[in-house]
């Protein structure tokens, strides 16, 4: 169930230290993360190849919170029952591995038990998901060309942010807008500011410049008391 009162942040152990995979995803647990995101590469969606639904049932017993699963992968109808065994609690999936039949992919994933998102690359409109509002239980819009973590942030997408929650609540809907690429202390209060209600952040918490536990702090600190 997603927390409304307050930003989520989850991390994402793509830049994590992979020789201790569990250690760090219980290290940004620990440091108040509200969830992990696993970063799904197929090499066809995205040229590297990464994470599969090992790594989430390994996960899974160790973790409290949610696991939140970016699947960056051609054919997710394929995987999701898989990934869903293994225990992830959202799937994530691209509008551009499955256009004409994402509403159906979507509904799959409800049927599976787990939450159903929907993310968009940023030459994606919004203008895609028209058909889906009723069918996600989160929308993520990525700040960076999905693929690789540590890229810069785009700016660009910070409007689209802005629309995005605009048309939602013209809607009704109360939809939580996840954000996805270049997520740090600047970047966080922007597209907070925007309208995010969950922060996916991987390079900013995973580095060597602190600890997890002082990069999620910094983190929370950026967006605490703005007005959501
Ligand atoms: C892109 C990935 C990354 C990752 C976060 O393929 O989806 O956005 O989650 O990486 P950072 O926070 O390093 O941009």
């Amino acid at each position: 169930m997603i927390n409304r009162e307050r930003i989520q942040i989850e991390a994402s152990i793509l830049s994590a230290d992979y020789s201790r995979l569990g250690e760090q995803a219980l290290e940004a647990e620990a440091a108040g993360a509200d969830g992990i995101q696993v970063d799904v590469m197929d090499g066809r969606f995205v040229p590297r190849v990464n994470f599969g639904p090992e790594t989430v049932r390994t996960l899974r017993p160790m973790l409290k919170g949610i696991i939140d699963v970016h699947l960056m992968i051609v054919e997710p109808e394929r995987h999701l029952a898989e990934y869903a065994k293994a225990g992830a609690d959202r799937l994530i999936i691209h509008q551009e591995a499955c256009p004409g039949r994402l509403g159906e992919v979507l509904r799959s994933i409800r049927q599976l038990g787990v939450e159903a998102g929907v993310t968009i690359n940023p030459a994606t409109p919004l203008s895609v998901l028209e058909e889906v509002w009723d069918a996600v239980d989160v929308i993520q819009v990525m700040t960076v060309n999905p693929g690789l973590g540590g890229q810069p942030f785009l700016h660009d997408q910070v409007g689209k942010i802005r629309n995005l929650a605009r048309r939602l609540h013209e809607l009704g809907g109360t939809t939580p807008i996840v954000v996805d690429g270049g997520i740090d202390t600047k970047t966080a209060p922007l597209v907070v500011a925007a309208g995010a209600r969950i922060l996916v952040a991987g390079s900013s918490v995973y580095n060597r410049r602190g600890s997890v536990a002082e990069n999620l702090a910094a983190l929370r600190a950026s967006v605490t008391g703005l007005q959501t």
